[in-house]
């Protein structure tokens, strides 16, 4: 079922939500100890049991699982299912070491195809939209997770993927689409592109556009729904846990992302202790798959920082838009820096564009952080001020060209010596 009409979960009491929940966790756990020896090893090490699980509460018995777990099992190890049960196979590729490869049943990717249904309904898609997709298609879930999603709802996709980027223009003007699937960054070197085409963003046929796989903030957020005149929306995921789809802003409150729990339970740790956290206080996101069956993940420590939030649009759970990963966070001489900080600094100063470069080296036995940035000199200097006072740290700010991503934007370039 994936009409426009919400679904009764959608709608459920906190109760018949946490119901359902308790159930399919007990289902996960069984499965992953009965099928996957990683887990079932990390259990009796443990000394817990799937039947240990008798509350929703009783999870955080259970011990974590993270990239290092898929790392060691590479590639195919934490597979819960029989090769001829799996239908289709991703990977992501990260920056260091083995990429982490994950696979679907015919049920996980209809889940998946369903859950991105939901997600795109939510962030406002309407019957007869025309969705142009530049997600990147590939091991990456962007570009499929968004496509099959599309379909689903009984959308016309129109695949483009990731780069041309003159073509992605042109084809825009061309086709009308409705929605644009798509990094926030990747949209604003799409954004550069029409301008230098002599075409006004604003009056495009675009209406929405659904963003993710990157932090962005939502400065961001207002720079890009006023340069296109649009509505922007969050979509997040991770591949770990299924691909895009895991969590959706919806276009009534724009107001967080609601976390479709009815698949993912969330919870919040203290990223050095492993502690849970209270709703409302802010920690690392942490993952159990209710329903998937080839690649279930139990506890997945996600690395990005975010806090959960009481429902709002829908019975389920909401999380903040994420501040950033805790392995992009950087210490400059002794304090903490997200580039999220710096990126609002950016969007609110007039004269600068929105792209930009962190740049981290050593001067001596001091750290020191260059941000490039590209407009005029003045308002460079005004951004230097402006991080100095707001985010505490002294930074360079060097006015230069930033090469623009075609996915996923690289934020930090860090050229300390290891
Ligand atoms: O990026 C899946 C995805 C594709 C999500 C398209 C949304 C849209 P991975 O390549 O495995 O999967 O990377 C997952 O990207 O742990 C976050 O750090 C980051 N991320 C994804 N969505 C968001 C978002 C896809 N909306 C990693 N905001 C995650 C902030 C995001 N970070």
């Amino acid at each position: 079922m994936s009409g426009f009409e919400l679904e009764p979960v959608e709608k459920a009491s906190r109760e018949e939500l946490a119901r359902l929940q308790l159930e399919r966790l007990q289902w996960s756990l069984a499965h992953a100890y009965e099928k996957v020896p990683h887990y079932r090893r990390k259990f009796d090490d443990a000394g817990v049991k799937p039947s240990d699980c008798a509350r929703l509460e009783d999870l955080r018995r259970f011990p974590f699982t993270t990239k290092a777990d898929l790392r060691e099992n590479y590639p195919f190890g934490m597979f819960a299912v029989p090769m001829d049960r799996i239908v289709r196979i991703h990977a992501s590729s990260g920056t260091t070491g083995k990429p982490t490869v994950v696979g679907y049943t015919a049920r996980d990717i209809d889940t998946w195809a369903h859950l991105m249904a939901r997600s795109m309904r939510a962030a406002g898609a309407r019957r007869g939209d025309k969705v142009h997709v530049a997600y990147g298609y590939g091991l990456f879930t962007g570009g499929l997770g968004a496509h099959y999603g599309a379909e689903r709802l009984g959308l016309a996709v129109i695949p483009l993927g990731g780069g041309m980027t003159e073509r992605q223009v042109q084809l825009m003007v061309d086709f009308k689409p409705d929605i644009i699937m798509v990094t926030p960054s990747y949209m604003l070197a799409i954004a550069d592109e029409m301008e230098r085409q002599r075409i006004d963003a604003r009056s495009s046929s675009l209406r929405l556009g659904i963003f993710g796989a990157e932090p962005w903030t939502n400065e961001m957020r207002h720079s890009i729904e006023q340069r296109l005149d649009i509505d922007a929306l969050d979509l997040y995921g991770l591949s770990e846990v299924m691909g895009p789809g895991v969590a959706q802003e919806c276009i009534e409150t724009k107001d967080g992302l609601t976390i479709w729990e009815d698949h993912f339970y969330p919870e919040i740790i203290d990223p050095q202790s492993g502690e849970p956290l209270a709703d409302g206080e802010q920690g690392e996101l942490v993952f159990t798959s209710l329903s998937k069956e080839a690649l279930p993940v139990i506890r997945y420590r996600t690395r990005d920082l975010t806090r959960l939030l009481p429902p709002s649009a829908r019975s389920m759970r909401r999380m903040e838009k994420i501040t950033g990963r805790s392995d992009d966070m950087l210490i400059v001489r002794g304090v903490n820096v997200f580039p999220s900080q710096i990126e609002e600094l950016i969007l609110k100063q007039a004269g600068l564009s929105p792209h930009y470069v962190l740049e981290l080296s050593k001067q001596g036995p001091l750290d020191h952080l260059a941000v490039i940035v590209e407009g005029d000199t003045a308002a460079a200097a005004q951004l230097q001020h402006h991080i100095k006072s707001y985010v505490g740290v002294s930074a360079e700010v060097r006015v230069g060209t930033v090469e623009r991503s075609i996915g996923k934007a690289k934020r930090v370039i860090d050229k300390r010596p290891k």
